[in-house]
């Protein structure tokens, strides 16, 4: 965990008011963790077949050539999402959410990202490591033209030590090529880098990826008395000769009180790694609490004896805490009994797709925390690393998921990655080694498998169980029978009571329950348009409504809790409807976080807050006199229901439960009192009859924000009546301008049917020009590119052969054999306004084996590589007129030539973007993302007829996140 940056992070988000603080603790330490998220060149399309090489290293071609020029690629930042800038598409995938990526969609479903940043040559010596927190899905990546990794898996960490291929004192050039053509769930996964990449630099002898692994330990299980810390430690050589260092470890308190110092020297034999292990006591301690997070700190230090100093240090955050599940008391917090009040949540956003910056992350938990929810399932693969910091210092309990079953070597090693990576965390609290694996989990090879993975996990964290996410009922076949925690997905009822009955040993726990399908501010289902009623009334088949699995859940301790499906709508899965639906509907909040009804129903029985909501709206405009039913979601004893001041009834509330009425409509108010058991009014509520839309309202959950660069406000815009209430109808498109110190990340509104882009970029403007007529000679061509008479403008071409114009698909005549030299010559005629553009280049369709070009008779660039398409510079050879490019081609082997598909792009000022949303009943959202300049953001937001506003935001200075430039 990079210090520096969470101490900015956190900052901003639990609104400390102190100044932001944001030196690194572990400044001793050279290591340097640098973010290289920022100015990537991005394309979209496989348009290089050939770039990956095998034969020879080092020489792949297209984009993974150093000197590719990437001049014509939209630059941007990440975390990154392609899918979620495409249109929706009613052909494509469902599950998926409807956009055209993926199977069926290959001109979509490869992107190719490219980067270059510098190493000094004080760098040399140091290893450098180049780490993706995951992409989607299948990523090959070159280093400086070298092949340095191929990934397969849309969720994993990867990281490789490109120590070797680095240029130090120069540029290195960083190609990742990510492939999305094939699906890995059944939900939305995005594609792209959708998550951070960084770069390492540490010390040859160094603490080693993910190399420190810290816990406390007590008798029992129970923290009582002495909290026993244990460290262990990998440090890794990649010297030549054994070293021998002191290693410092420290550990500080949650206040930041030096606790504990002591040291213990290592000895690591040359080129390798070893792991020790060190022990210490704690007397006094805090113990990290979803309700009380408190997190300890440990330095771990290695001291260069030569110098004396700190040559490599990590600094770990963890939490001092116990876990247990019991058969009988259910979930156990730090030795007591503690209902896992859970959701599970996929990890995609309104408005960013799967690319969410940090204060995203925080966002969605604090808003989980709203109702009560103290857990998250990370359903159906491994967490971003950044939401589970968020839920150490948000507090919220972890189920850590894989993505997929199996014990093969190389799963086994995404499973190691992952349980490394992520066992620091205060949060986890248990291992998921899959969910509803329906054609093994009954068999003994799913057994087996299962207990593969489960042994894993005892190896590597001796602190936490591991569950299976199981879709069936009362089966102790296959996996059920081997793992610790029996997780039950759905199957509420005698199933569930005669399982415990029999297997009265095994701990367990609800992975995956509820299910109520419902939009916001719906209700009444309408197929047509892809609404579900908020009433908590509707549930596939396999699932149930809240009501009915809290109710059960509640009255049984020893199940643990559960995790409801789900927190947040996401994209896909629209069941129970499809297209136009392009989202769930089963979230307590919808994809932008805005509460759904069901909401305060949870909030009632799982905080000790004092609840009373009232629902439908009451804007039933044409329904006077009808009947309609009215919910009240309360944790009050008794309530009592009016229409304009009128008594319609006081009921008293079952626990776990909800209360109707029915009431004949008529415009006013509708309002409730909430009673406690002696009678008092401890609640009141109303719901009023709004007028019409009359105003954009915005309204920023943060309105001062970190200038990192990263920091997000995320504001939700209402559309509001003359007296300033929100109309729950209303749907009028907004518009929004921005200036100052942000830029806008996305839009959403939360409606499961609605096809407007959630984002929007400014489009890079490319004009080309097609360069044709192309004649050719066999001409001597020096080898290192000099002058030759053919390349002259005014030399004679007109006896040369003509070569036929390209046609789509067609590579052109290749008509040099091995070992010819040919010259090329074209015309192109430019204006001055086309020499007015930012950059003038040439692409070519490809040049084979070896190429040299000139312009006007000035040499603008060589190519080597017959699989690329090369683009070159050319503006400063150019003039308004006729212009001619002469090119000198060298066939080394086979056939070769000139491919002719060649143009003159003109490259302008990016089309700025333009954005919009339309508020679906009444609510959208926009999320502004700061610059690194510290001031304002003004946000304007107008609509048709209604009076608009402008939201102020500051941006306060906060050194940025180490990063490559
Ligand atoms: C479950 C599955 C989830 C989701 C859900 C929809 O069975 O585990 O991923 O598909 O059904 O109801």
């Amino acid at each position: 965990m990079n210090s520096q940056k969470n101490s900015c992070h956190w900052l901003g988000l639990l609104l400390v008011s102190i100044a932001c603080a944001c030196a690194a603790t572990d400044t001793n330490s050279p290591r340097e963790h640098l973010s290289l998220d920022a100015n990537w060149k991005f394309h979209l399309g496989d348009d290089w077949l050939g770039a990956l090489r095998l034969d020879k290293a080092g020489a792949s071609g297209g984009p993974a050539a150093e000197k590719f020029n990437d001049n014509s690629w939209r630059t941007l930042d990440l975390p990154h999402d392609w899918a979620i800038e495409l249109p929706f598409d009613k052909n494509a995938d469902g599950s998926h959410g409807f956009k055209p990526v993926g199977p069926g969609f290959p001109h979509n479903s490869v992107g190719w990202y490219r980067r270059t940043f510098d190493l000094t040559d004080a760098d040399a010596g140091k290893r450098i490591w180049l780490t993706f927190d995951g992409a989607f899905r299948d990523t090959t990546v070159w280093v400086n033209g070298w092949l340095v990794k191929r990934h397969e898996g849309g969720y994993y960490p990867f990281r490789e030590d490109i120590t070797d291929v680095a240029h130090f004192g120069g540029k290195n050039v960083i190609t990742v090529k990510v492939d999305a053509s094939k699906f890995e769930g059944w939900f939305y996964e995005g594609a792209g880098i959708y998550r951070h990449v960084w770069l390492d630099k540490t010390a040859p002898v160094a603490i080693a990826p993910d190399g420190v692994f810290v816990y406390a330990k007590f008798k029992d299980n129970v923290p009582e008395g002495d909290a026993e810390i244990r460290i262990q430690t990998r440090v890794k050589n990649t010297l030549t000769n054994s070293v021998f260092m002191p290693m410092t470890f420290v550990i500080t308190s949650p206040e930041g009180k030096l606790l504990q110092k002591f040291q213990q020297a290592v000895a690591v034999p040359s080129s390798s790694e070893i792991e020790i292990t060190n022990t210490t006591t704690l007397k006094d301690y805090e113990l990290w609490s979803p309700e009380s997070p408190k997190l300890y700190k440990l330095f771990a230090g290695l001291t260069d004896l030569s110098t004396g100093q700190i040559s490599d240090s990590k600094e770990t955050e963890f939490g001092i805490r116990t876990f247990a599940f019991d058969p009988t008391n259910g979930f156990l917090l730090n030795g007591k009994h503690y209902e896992l009040y859970g959701t599970c949540n996929h990890q995609d956003m309104a408005g960013v797709g799967a690319a969410l910056p940090d204060a995203l992350q925080s966002f969605r938990v604090a808003k989980l925390k709203e109702f009560g929810c103290n857990a998250i399932r990370t359903s159906h693969n491994p967490p971003t690393p950044e939401l589970l910091d968020a839920c150490d210092h948000l507090g919220m309990i972890i189920m850590d998921e894989s993505r997929l079953l199996g014990s093969d070597q190389e799963n086994l090693q995404k499973w190691d990655d992952q349980i490394r990576r992520d066992r620091n965390h205060a949060c986890v609290g248990i291992w998921s080694i899959a969910n509803e694996e329906f054609s093994v989990q009954d068999s003994p090879q799913g057994a087996a498998v299962a207990r593969t993975m489960q042994d894993y996990v005892k190896r590597l964290d001796p602190t936490r169980p591991t569950t299976y996410a199981a879709p069936e009922g009362d089966t102790f076949a296959g996996i059920n029978g081997v793992i610790e925690v029996r997780g039950w997905n759905y199957h509420i009822g005698q199933d569930m009571d005669n399982y415990h009955a029999k297997h009265p040993d095994q701990p367990e726990v609800g992975t995956e329950q509820g299910s109520t399908v419902s939009t916001r501010g719906i209700y009444a289902n309408d197929k047509e348009r892809g609404y579900v009623s908020a009433y908590d009334d509707n549930a596939p088949s396999w699932a149930h409504t809240a009501k009915r699995w809290w109710s059960y859940f509640a009255d049984r301790p020893w199940l643990s809790g559960g995790f409801v499906w789900t927190g947040f709508d996401y994209r896909g899965e629209p069941t129970p409807y499809s297209w136009p639906c392009i989202n769930s509907h089963f979230g307590i909040l919808d994809t932008c976080g805005f509460p759904k009804d069901n909401f305060y129903y949870y909030q009632a029985w799982w905080t000790t807050n004092t609840v009373l909501h009232l629902l439908p709206h009451w804007n039933w405009a044409g329904k006077e006199g009808q009947e309609i039913r009215v919910d009240a979601l309360s944790n009050c004893k008794q309530v009592e229901l009016f229409l304009n001041g009128e008594s319609l009834g006081k009921q008293t509330m079952q626990p776990n439960s909800k209360l109707s009425w029915q009431v004949k409509y008529a415009p006013g108010t509708l309002s409730a009192k909430g009673f406690d058991d002696a009678g008092k009014v401890i609640a009141e509520s109303k719901v009023e009859t709004t007028g019409e839309p009359a105003a954009v309202q915005l309204t920023p959950n943060r309105s001062t924000i970190n200038a990192d660069g990263e920091d997000v406000s995320v504001i939700t815009i209402s559309v509001a009546d003359a007296q300033g209430r929100i109309v729950p109808t209303a749907g009028n498109k907004i518009n929004f301008t921005i200036e100052g110190a942000g830029k806008i990340l996305g839009v959403g509104n939360g409606d499961p049917s609605c096809h407007e882009p959630d984002t929007f970029f400014a489009q890079p403007s490319v004009k080309s020009i097609p360069v044709n007529d192309w004649r050719w000679k066999l001409a001597d061509v020096p080898s290192k590119g000099t002058l030759v008479p053919e390349y002259a403008p005014d030399f004679d071409d007109s006896t040369w052969s003509q070569i036929k114009p390209k046609t789509d698909g067609d590579t052109g005549d290749m008509f040099l054999t091995e070992g010819q030299t040919a010259v090329y010559r074209a015309h192109v005629k430019l204006s001055e306004d086309d020499l007015n553009n930012t950059a003038v280049q040439i692409r070519f369709g490809g040049i084979d084996d070896h190429g040299w070009i000139f312009v006007n008779n000035q040499r603008v660039g060589e190519s080597a590589d017959w699989a690329s398409q090369p683009a070159f510079d050319i503006k400063k050879a150019l003039h308004a007129g006729d212009n001619v490019i002469a090119v000198g081609v060298f066939n080394e082997s086979g056939t070769g030539g000139l491919n002719p598909d060649v143009n003159v792009e003109l490259l302008g000022q990016p089309v700025p973007a333009d954005w919009s949303r339309s508020v679906f009943n009444g609510l959208a959202q926009i999320m502004v993302q700061s610059t690194k300049d510290a001031g304002e953001i003004k946000l304007t937001a107008t609509a048709d007829g209604l009076s608009p506003v402008t939201a102020t935001i500051q941006t306060q200075p906060c050194p940025p996140r180490p990063s490559l430039p």
